[in-house]
């Protein structure tokens, strides 16, 4: 079975990792041939090339250097792109990841040609209609013929939305990379030694979202509280090209507060399992920070992540600087001797690529109703 996977953000090179791994360790008999097709959409060497280092990903046998524009204009530049490349390869499969423009952009070119698509994390929603993603997901929902779940409440969203063909709850993928990769995360722990850093005594914080990126008003919001956390104890803040450039304009951050390049996969782990706690607007964070029992503070107004925030471990504060104050140091307080458990994977990778391989190969047409295979 040819594949053709379609990444092309940093999220996305994490996610498939594991599962291009899968395809590799099948047995001979199951021939999976997977072309890698790197869209380009993100290019900076700490944003790509870092991650295909470190995930032991292969070299992508196209990449199609699509950078940095509008949505409108980098979706169309890549659909445009994937057409001729899949018109040359005619893969059996599209696989895609996620919820960015790269994903949607997969989608599309895939099914203008009649490829069925499969889809990893999908059922994701955040029912807000003005995130890009959400609009990516919901399209790529639509469009695919294999849908991995990664939790019951997405397989939940995909039944709402009459999608239950093709649906099979996996478990996350991004659970069996932090799995896989924490060990030699620890061999990266001279990093806290390096920033003068001690475990459980510093802040870790991101912000790349556009709802607060593109709001000057929610990113000085959310720089005056992560100012204020500041003055009390070492709040790092790996930053992405997108929000450095939203940043030059604020108030000066106080001393405490440290602005540092984008980090590898590796180098973000090892900072996020010894954070005493952790303010994201990713998603991918909020997660982590859960299966590392790290708590979080999300700087959104809602997440596709309920499960996170059970018992607290996660708490929506916005771009509220009153309430990103107010519940960081209700963490700090409620968690501060909570112990740290190992991360487990949830061997999602290996029930993708055993669906794949069960797949009827018009399953973009006839996708089984299968939901029930669980991590
Ligand atoms: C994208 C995804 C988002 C994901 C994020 C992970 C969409 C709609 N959004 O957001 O879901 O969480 O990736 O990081 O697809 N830039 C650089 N160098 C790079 C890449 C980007 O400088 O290597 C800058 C450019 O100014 C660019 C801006 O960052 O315009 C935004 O990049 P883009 O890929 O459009 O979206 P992200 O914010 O990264």
């Amino acid at each position: 079975m040819k594949i053709a996977t379609v990444i092309g953000a940093r999220p996305q090179f994490i996610k498939s990792a594991p599962v291009s791994r899968a395809l590799r360790a099948a047995k001979a008999e199951e021939k999976f041939d997977e072309v890698l097709i790197h869209t380009g959409q993100h290019y900076d060497h700490e944003m790509s090339q870092v991650f295909f280092d470190e995930l032991g990903l292969a070299v992508p046998r196209y990449n199609l250097g699509i950078g940095s524009a509008s949505h409108g204009q980098q979706t169309g530049q890549m659909l445009a792109a994937l057409d001729k490349v899949l018109v040359s390869e005619s893969p059996d499969c599209v696989l895609i990841y996620g919820d960015t423009n790269s994903t949607l952009a997969g989608a599309l070119a895939a099914s203008k040609l009649n490829i069925p698509v499969a889809h990893v994390e999908a059922g994701l929603r955040s029912f807000n209609r003005r995130m890009p993603e959400e609009i990516n997901r919901i399209v790529a929902d639509h469009i695919s013929g294999l849908l991995f779940a990664p939790t019951h409440a997405a397989v939940k969203n995909l039944r709402d939305e009459g999608i239950t063909n093709g649906v099979h709850l996996v478990g996350d993928v991004m659970q069996d990379a932090l799995a896989e990769h924490m060990v030699v995360a620890e061999t990266k722990s001279h990093l806290l030694a390096d920033l003068g850093l001690t475990s459980r005594k510093y802040i870790l914080a991101t912000v790349h979202r556009a709802e607060n990126t593109d709001v000057p008003e929610r990113l000085a919001n959310i720089v005056t509280a992560l100012n204020a956390l500041a003055r009390e104890c070492p709040v790092i803040w790996p930053v992405h090209p997108r929000t450095l450039k939203c940043l030059r304009e604020m108030e000066k951050p106080s001393p405490g507060l440290r602005l540092i390049s984008p980090l590898s996969y590796l180098e973000m782990l090892t900072l996020e399992r010894h954070a005493e706690i952790i303010l994201t607007d990713s998603g991918g964070i909020q997660k982590e920070a859960r299966w590392l029992d790290v708590p979080c503070v999300t700087l959104r107004d809602e997440t596709e992540w309920k499960e996170t925030l059970k018992d607290e471990w996660n708490r929506l504060a916005g771009a509220d600087s009153e309430m990103i104050l107010e519940f960081s140091k209700a963490a700090r307080r409620k968690f501060q001797d909570h112990s740290r458990s190992s991360v487990k994977s949830a061997h999602a990778a290996e029930l993708i690529v055993r669906a794949l391989h069960g797949a009827d190969p018009t399953f973009q047409l006839y996708g089984e109703d299968s939901v029930g295979a669980s991590a």
